[in-house]
């Protein structure tokens, strides 16, 4: 085990992936409780996260001496290496020559952490993100690398197997920083790297029986990959002690609802009760055409159905969410200032209050690709967990103006020989979502011999890494053009199609 020891930097848990890219388990431990982390866990290396505070300001945030005094490898990032100057005698400083983005870092000699990567005399990208820098180095140290705006922005104490670096060798503008983390893992800590998603599985189970005792658990299940693997997850730690929940609000692509039941109740013999809540969704989304608040109607109801279904059960003591990372670190800014909602996502929030449950959340550590990784290693065919996302609106945000029955069906179809062309030229997965939107204008056509007065269908493609910015996909305009052939012939009530060429910022992916 790798210990990571997080001083609140944005990008903690990257470290903690790139440890687990390398084969190795790692846990995370915030500063304050990181003296009983480190008893309890007993690692066999230690790395010190980056922070938004600064060493030089009175109370700043420490790593405990049992640290130091273990005798274990140690790997300061950023605040971690000037954590490392400040605790054993070195010199850090506010510095004028701050540094942000993109910098170059110029060997300046060998060391463990460069082996068979960068040697000396050579020069290297890496990103930087700091203020204050190191400027005296603790007795036993030497510097190893260099950069324009800190002279000591590398440096290694070989003896105590210490090294600290100013940039992020965690991000990807650091492109050999995984290496980097690889190499203080296998060669510096001499830890193995047979680590895997299936130790990763056992690991989470446990905490969740652990967790849950003799609880009951229940699960909205929405069809996506992060809550099937939460509920997975839950059902091979608690097995009946877990409901999950499907509530179909009407706004489903065509034979969603029916493909996932069968899924998890043939295949995985999971509880499972469908709710058809179609009704009750259309007809209070009837004649609403503003999206927000479309988008809070559909949460507010989802709550409620769900509540409903979760008393029939006689209640629960746990939720089981498939919150990823992202979603946390998103919802916990350091900024603290108020950010503008663009729009009010719809989740499960709320719930657990109002039902005066606890949350499971097992997927809290883990990135997108890392909980595919997961699926696959729970089963999960390839065709489910590759899917593309879906929002919790569903298709009620692909439809501007109001929803109805009529315009759903139409939108259902078009959406469903949309992704059939998609993937019969091979390109679904090199897309990271693509649907149809039915726009609320008609416009004149003809067909056959006659005039048609029907709607607009909008297509959309989008690449992207985690959905907070995104590109729209380059098709080849003979893909579009057979995509709208069909549509128009086999969609009644379509007779144009246009394509969105719009990225992310400034549009958002969905039109809603
Ligand atoms: P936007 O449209 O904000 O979408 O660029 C970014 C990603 O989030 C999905 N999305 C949602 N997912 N609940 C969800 O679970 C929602 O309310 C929601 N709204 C948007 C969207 O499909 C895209 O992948």
């Amino acid at each position: 085990t790798v210990l990571i020891v997080d001083f609140g930097s944005q990008v903690t848990q990257l470290i903690a992936r790139r440890v687990r890219e390398a084969g190795v388990y790692s846990e995370i431990a915030p500063f304050q409780s990181a003296e009983e982390a480190f008893k309890r866990l007993q690692p066999k290396a230690v790395i010190l996260s980056g922070s938004p505070a600064s060493t030089v300001d009175i109370g700043s945030p420490r790593a405990p001496d049992i640290i130091f005094q273990s005798g274990l490898p140690i790997f300061g990032i950023c605040y971690g290496q000037q954590l490392l100057c400040a605790q054993l005698g070195g010199k850090v400083e506010s510095s004028d020559h701050r540094e942000f983005g993109r910098a170059f870092l110029d060997i300046a000699d060998g060391c463990a952490l460069f082996d068979g990567l960068w040697a000396p005399g050579t020069r290297h990208q890496v990103w930087m993100s700091h203020g204050d820098r190191v400027t005296g180095l603790p007795e036993g140290f030497r510097v190893v690398g260099t950069s324009a705006g800190a002279p000591f922005a590398a440096i290694a104490d070989d003896k105590r197997k210490y090294y600290g670096v100013q940039f992020h060798p965690e991000v990807v503008h650091t492109p050999d920083g995984a290496k980097l983390i690889a190499n203080f893992v296998h060669h510096i800590a001499g830890l193995k790297g047979d680590w895997t998603m299936a130790a990763y599985r056992e690991q989470a189970v446990e905490a969740i029986r652990k967790q849950v005792g003799s609880g009951k658990v229940i699960c909205a299940l929405s069809g996506g990959v992060d809550s099937s693997v939460a509920a997975l997850l839950a059902h091979e730690a608690v097995g009946d002690q877990l409901t999950c929940i499907l509530v179909d609000h009407g706004l489903m692509r065509k034979d969603e609802a029916a493909s996932v039941v069968q899924m998890f109740r043939e295949h995985y013999n999971l509880p499972l009760i469908l709710v058809d809540a179609s009704d009750k969704f259309l007809s209070q989304l009837e004649g609403e055409v503003d999206p927000e608040k479309k988008r809070k109607t559909i949460g507010r109801l989802f709550i409620e159905v769900f509540e409903e279904e979760a008393k029939k059960l006689g209640g629960a003591d746990f939720l089981v969410q498939g919150t990823l990372y992202p979603d946390v670190i998103e919802s916990v800014s350091f900024t603290g200032g108020p950010s503008v909602t663009i729009k009010s996502h719809h989740n499960v929030g709320g719930l657990p209050e109002r039902m005066n449950m606890k949350l499971v959340e097992p997927l809290r550590e883990l990135f997108k690709d890392e909980v595919r990784v997961l699926g696959a290693e729970l089963g999960l065919p390839e065709h489910f967990i590759g899917r593309h996302p879906f929002p919790g609106p569903g298709l009620a945000i692909r439809c501007p103006g109001g929803v109805t029955r009529e315009k759903l069906d139409i939108l259902r179809q078009a959406d469903a020989i949309y992704l059939d062309e998609i993937r019969k030229a091979g390109l679904y997965d090199a897309i990271w979502q693509a649907f149809a939107v039915l726009l609320p204008v008609q416009t004149v056509g003809v067909m056959g011999d006659g005039r048609t007065y029907e709607f607009v269908c909008a297509l959309r493609a989008v690449t992207s890494v985690d959905g907070m910015t995104a590109d729209f996909y380059h098709y080849d305009m003979d893909f579009l053009g057979r995509a709208a052939t069909r549509i128009i012939n086999e969609v009644r009530g379509i007779n144009r199609v246009v394509y969105d060429v719009t990225s992310k910022p400034p549009g958002t992916i969905e039109w809603e």
